[in-house]
C-alpha cells in the first residue's frame, strides 16, 4: 500500500484532562470541584470511583513527559484545574497550583513538546456550583478572570489556548440529564448553562487577547448526525433538530451568526431564554483562530412521533428516535465509523469556512490487558483494535485534507488510561496502559504504532 503523508508541520499529539489523570485532589491548596462532589455521591460514578489518585500525574508528570518525548509527541493537550488556581473559584490565586502547571509547561518545552492548554475541562470549583454554577451568569465572568490569571503566569511560554472542552457535555450532561457533575436534571438549566458557557468563552477570549495570547480557540464535540433513511423527510427533520441542539446552538453564535431561529424557538418551548441579554451574542462571537473537534462516533436518528428522544437532547421526546449502534463498536458501545469523521470535517469546511481545525480528541476504549511474557517481563498490551480504530480515523482525516479541509493536527485521546467520568476506571482509552495499583505505565502496541506514524508523518 502506498504511503499516506500528512502536511509538513501537521501537529501530532495526545490529550488528557486534569481531573482524569492528576489525582492529588487535596494537594497544595486545591479546592473541591463538582467532580469531587459528584464522584462521592453514591450511585453517580461506576463503583464509586473518584479522581482522588487517578494516574497520580501530579506527582509523576516528569516521567509522563519523558514518555511523551519517547513517543515523539509534538504537542500535548492538557487542562488546568480551576480549583487548583482559585480554590473557591474567585479571588486570589493559589500560587502552588500555578507552580505545578509552570513546572509541567517547562518540562514539555524542554523536550520540544508544544503545550496546548484547555482552561476548562469540566472541573468547576464546587464553591461556584453552590451559587448556581453555569446556570449563574456570574460564573462566566469568574471564568474570564481565572483565564486571565492563568495566562498571566504561563502566557510567556504557551502559544495555544482553548477556553472550554465540549460545553455540550457540561451543559446537557451536567444540567440536563444529570449523568455528569453537578448532576442536575432540568432542561431550562441546561440551556442557561449553554449560554453562560458560551458567554464565559467569549469573555475569556477577550481576556486572553488582552494579555497577548497568540492562538485562541475552543473545543467542541460536534455531532455527526445521520438520518436512518436518506430519503425520509421525517428523518431529515430529526437530523436538523439534533444538529441544532448539539452543533448550531454553539457554532452559529461562535462564528458570528447568533443563535439560530429554529433552535431558539425549540428552546422557548421549555424555557423563556431571558438569560440571553443584549450584546451577549457579540461577545460570544469574539474571533477565534482554531476550532478543536472531538470525534468518536456518528449519531443516527429517525423522526418518529412516538420516538423516545434522548435525555441529553431536551425536547426531542415524541419527535426523535436515537438508533442504537450497529456494526463494530468500542468498549463504550460507540459505533466505529471513520467515514463519520470525514463527513464531519467536510461539513465544517462547507458551513464554517475559513476556520482552521484540529482534531483535539479521537480514540477508542477497548478492554486491554497487560500480557506478562515471563518473570522479567515489563509487560505488553496487544491492542490491535485500537490501532485499527486510529488508523481508520487518520485515513479519513488524511482524505479530508486532500479534499481541502484545513486540518492542522490530530491529538489522540488519550495518552494514559484514566478516570472516564461516570464510567470510572473501567474504560481504557490510553495508548499507554496504567495499572492503578502500582501506577506502572505500559505503552500499548498502539503507542509504538503511533510513534511510528509521527516519525514518518504518515501511514
Ligand atoms: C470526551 C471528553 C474526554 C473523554 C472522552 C472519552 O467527551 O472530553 O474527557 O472522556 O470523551
Amino acid at each position: 500500500m502506498s504511503e499516506l503523508r500528512f502536511p509538513d508541520n501537521f501537529v501530532w499529539g495526545a490529550a488528557t484532562a486534569a481531573y482524569q489523570i492528576e489525582g492529588a485532589a487535596r494537594d497544595d491548596g486545591r479546592g473541591p470541584s463538582i467532580w469531587d462532589t459528584f464522584s462521592r455521591t453514591p450511585g453517580r460514578v461506576h463503583a464509586g470511583h473518584t479522581g482522588d489518585v487517578a494516574c497520580d500525574h501530579y506527582h509523576r508528570y516528569a516521567d509522563d513527559v519523558a514518555l511523551m518525548a519517547e513517543l515523539g509527541l509534538k504537542a500535548y493537550r492538557f487542562s488546568i484545574a480551576w480549583p487548583r488556581i482559585q480554590p473557591d473559584g474567585t479571588g486570589p490565586v493559589e500560587p502552588r497550583g500555578l507552580d505545578f502547571y509552570d513546572r509541567l509547561t517547562d518540562a514539555l518545552l524542554d523536550r520540544g513538546i508544544d503545550p496546548i492548554v484547555t482552561l476548562y475541562h469540566w472541573d468547576l470549583p464546587q464553591a461556584l456550583e453552590d451559587r448556581g454554577g453555569w446556570t449563574n451568569r456570574e460564573t462566566a465572568e469568574h471564568f474570564a478572570a481565572y483565564a486571565a490569571a492563568v495566562h498571566g503566569r504561563l502566557g510567556d511560554r504557551i502559544r495555544t489556548w482553548t477556553t472550554l472542552n465540549e460545553p455540550w457535555c457540561s451543559a446537557y450532561l451536567g444540567y440536563g440529564n444529570g449523568l455528569h457533575a453537578p448532576g442536575v436534571r432540568d432542561a431550562g438549566a441546561a440551556f442557561a448553562a449553554v449560554h453562560h458557557l458560551l458567554l464565559g468563552h467569549g469573555l475569556a477570549v477577550r481576556a486572553l487577547r488582552a494579555g497577548g495570547a497568540e492562538v485562541v480557540g475552543i473545543t467542541l464535540n460536534p455531532a455527526q448526525v445521520q438520518p436512518a433513511d436518506l430519503d425520509s423527510a421525517a428523518d431529515a427533520a430529526a437530523v436538523r433538530l439534533v444538529d441544532g441542539l448539539q452543533n448550531r446552538i454553539f457554532l452559529d453564535p461562535l462564528t458570528g451568526a447568533g443563535y439560530p431561529a429554529d433552535v431558539l424557538e425549540h428552546v422557548s418551548r421549555m424555557v423563556e431564554p431571558t438569560f440571553v441579554r443584549n450584546g451577549d451574542e457579540k461577545l460570544i462571537a469574539a474571533p477565534i483562530d482554531l476550532l478543536g473537534i472531538n470525534y468518536y462516533a456518528p449519531t443516527y436518528v429517525a423522526g418518529r412521533p412516538d420516538g423516545a428522544g434522548g435525555s441529553a437532547y431536551p425536547g426531542t421526546e415524541g419527535a426523535v428516535e436515537f438508533l442504537p449502534a450497529t456494526g463494530p463498536c468500542s468498549d463504550m458501545g460507540w459505533a466505529i465509523e471513520p467515514a463519520g469523521l470525514g463527513r464531519l470535517l467536510d461539513r465544517f469546511a462547507a458551513d464554517y469556512p475559513g476556520l482552521p481545525l484540529m482534531i483535539t480528541e479521537n480514540g477508542g476504549a477497548f478492554p486491554d490487558r497487560v500480557i506478562e511474557d515471563g518473570p522479567d517481563s515489563t509487560g505488553r498490551v496487544a491492542d490491535a483494535d485500537r490501532i485499527d480504530y486510529l488508523d481508520g480515523h487518520l485515513r479519513a482525516a488524511h482524505a479530508a485534507i486532500g479534499r481541502g479541509v484545513d486540518l492542522r493536527g490530530y491529538l489522540v485521546w488519550s495518552l494514559l488510561d484514566n478516570f472516564e467520568w461516570a464510567e470510572g476506571y473501567r474504560k481504557r482509552f490510553g495508548i499507554v496502559h496504567v495499572d492503578y495499583l502500582t501506577q506502572r505505565r505500559t505503552p500499548k502496541a498502539s503507542a509504538r504504532w503511533y510513534q511510528e506514524v509521527i516519525s514518518r508523518n504518515g501511514l
